[in-house]
């Protein structure tokens, strides 16, 4: 195992008081084969930057457009400007709740890379397709689409829609399952030199970290409800640390 990722998605929660106390409870002895970040609401990134030095800081979503007449967007230039790492893209709750479809998607990504910022590319189904066994042609066109004219600096998080928030978490099989079929079609669409980290997200916690850390294909984790406390954080932080040492 050379490293593993932890990035904390705080969606649309925080504030100063928030992120004061959670910089005073942070305490992790930094591990360099752990790249850990978290991503607070755009206008908390530098808030965030500033308290918790010892990560790095994601943003939730990018601009297609570096510049311009786009009234509340925010470029990936920006992002790079304020220092942050990583930019997730594609989120199911965008492509939900936001009209996201996948040409958007692959826009974000050419954005995010020529900027310079590494995209996370979320890719999941939706409980239907997995309750009819169709998981993989789901995720394979998510893939195919996003990754057409994507260049190979990214990460991918596999975040199987029923799992997000609801609690269920898919098995460390079913993971490991998935992430093999996507870094075959990876490597495929992008070239076989590159290894693409491969993170799962959806309802990770503190108490199933581990068992999802030790499968062969999982090279981190996109956590949302379990990053909004250090002590949970911390927990599954722990448990990354500890499987890179064995
Ligand atoms: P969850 O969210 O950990 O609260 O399920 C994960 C995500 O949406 O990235």
């Amino acid at each position: 195992m050379t490293n593993l990722y932890l990035i904390g998605n705080w969606k649309q929660h925080g504030s100063r008081a928030a992120i004061q106390a959670f910089s005073e409870q942070w305490s992790f002895d930094p591990n360099p084969q752990l790249r850990i970040a978290i991503a607070p609401p755009f206008l908390y990134l530098q808030a965030l930057r500033e308290a918790l030095p010892d990560c790095h800081v994601a943003a939730q979503d990018c601009s297609v457009h570096a510049q311009g007449a786009h009234t509340g967007e925010v470029s990936a230039d920006m992002l790079v400007d304020l220092g942050c790492q990583y930019v997730i893209v594609g989120h199911s709750e965008r492509r939900q709740y936001h009209g996201e479809t996948d040409a958007l998607i692959a826009e974000k990504l050419a954005a995010a890379q020529s900027a310079g910022v590494t995209p996370i590319l979320c890719v999941g189904e939706q409980q239907a397709a997995r309750e009819a066994g169709k998981q993989d042609e789901v995720v394979r066109a998510q893939l195919r689409s996003a990754l057409a004219t994507s260049q190979p600096n990214l990460l991918i998080a596999y975040e199987p829609v029923w799992a997000i928030g609801t609690g269920l978490t898919a098995t460390p099989a079913q993971a490991n399952d998935m992430h093999d079929m996507i870094r075959q079609e990876v490597s495929s669409l992008l070239g076989s030199s590159h290894a693409t980290p491969i993170l799962y997200g959806g309802s990770v916690n503190a108490e199933n970290a581990d068992a999802l850390f030790a499968c062969p294909h999982v090279d981190g984790a996109l956590v949302g409800g379990a990053s909004l406390e250090a002590a949970s954080f911390m927990a599954i932080a722990q448990s990354a640390s500890n499987n890179l040492s064995h």
